[in-house]
């Protein structure tokens, strides 16, 4: 694509313009394309002078942390650094069963943890990072007023409301925004470019509080978090064989706080509920429910009860939203 290798080739000569050469730049990598594909974009340009950080909340999927790592350091060579901070979350969420104040909670402790990773980088430079990395993509800057005359649709003018909180406020750092001037589709495009697989490139929308929001109540409670991986695990195993994961916009299951009655064997169970909820949509505001064929569902909930201890119901989400949002809180 000869449109975004340019624009590649311009974005590198800004960022090599505006980072000076003894200057250090910080990135927060949260597993998704838009950081990912600024992180890598400002590598190219400043090499090992850039930062990430990748954090662990103990929300993440099945496998997760492991496999965005391996993606960063083998195929993208991105300077990381992981900080497993799954503890101090999970501690901080224990009883917690608002869904905004676990939201709120999340943030907060993600800035704690963005700023002890500069206080930590500054020692080891010897001198303050000035620059921090953000992959804020077009739709975000214009959120709700498109310029006059620039002929953006309403689906272009609407944020994906509420992304990973603000940073640290008093690091005063230059923001370096690489993807600002681009679509999803786009960044995408110069994802390829830049040599992010494409299954990375691919991947469903995650949200930032995690499975803390696909965890009804108390994430803390029992093995919720641990069941809840397992059962998203075999879902989205099974839609990426049956071949459908592209035609999907997202796909995940929710953990339900409540126990139902089964039998297993010749025995007499209470256990755990959980929903399957897969959605097609354009922009993450309206969405329709995913129609699955029979075969597929009775495949993977008959997986799903043989595989996953403590589960044995399995319920489908069949909400469009509205009424529903996409997610359970
Ligand atoms: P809802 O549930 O509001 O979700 O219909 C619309 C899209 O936004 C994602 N989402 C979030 N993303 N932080 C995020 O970064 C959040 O707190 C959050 N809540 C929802 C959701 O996964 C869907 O793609």
């Amino acid at each position: 694509d000869w449109k975004m290798q340019d624009v590649l080739e311009e974005e590198v000569k800004v960022i090599k313009g505006m980072v000076g050469p003894d200057e250090h730049v910080i990135c927060a990598l949260s597993g998704g394309v838009d950081s990912t594909v600024a992180a890598t974009l400002v590598h190219k340009a400043i090499g090992d002078r850039l930062h990430c950080v990748f954090v662990d909340n103990g929300l993440l999927r099945y496998k997760e942390r492991e496999r965005v790592m391996s993606t960063f350091e083998s195929e993208l060579h991105l300077p990381v650094t992981c900080v497993d901070a799954s503890e101090q979350f999970l501690n901080k969420l224990k009883g917690v069963k608002d869904p905004e104040m676990k939201r709120k909670i999340i943030g907060h402790e993600f800035i704690c943890i963005f700023d002890e990773f500069a206080i930590e980088l500054e020692k080891k430079l010897g001198k303050k990072p000035t620059f921090l990395v953000q992959g804020t993509l077009y739709p975000d800057v214009i959120e709700s007023c498109p310029p006059p005359g620039s002929g953006m649709t309403h689906s272009h003018t609407i944020k994906s409301h509420h992304n990973v909180g603000g940073l640290p406020k008093d690091m005063k750092l230059k923001l370096i925004e690489p993807l600002k001037f681009l679509f999803k589709d786009e960044v995408r495009k110069l994802g390829r470019i830049l040599n992010v697989p494409e299954s990375f490139l691919k991947r469903h929308p995650f949200p930032g509080p995690g499975l803390a929001v696909r965890v009804l109540g108390d994430v803390t409670e029992g093995n919720a978090l641990e069941i809840l991986r397992q059962v998203d695990e075999i879902f989205i195993q099974s839609i990426k064989e049956a071949g459908l994961y592209d035609s999907i916009w997202q796909a995940f299951a929710v953990f339900l706080p409540v126990q139902s009655v089964g039998v297993q064997g010749d025995q007499r169970t209470h256990s755990h509920v959980v929903v399957l909820r897969a959605i097609t949509s354009e922009d993450g505001m309206t969405a329709d429910w995913y129609y699955f064929d029979h075969k597929f569902l009775i495949d993977v909930v008959r997986k799903i009860c043989n595989n996953v201890r403590g589960v044995n119901r399995v319920c489908q989400d069949i909400t469009s939203k509205p009424p529903a949002t996409v997610e359970w809180e």
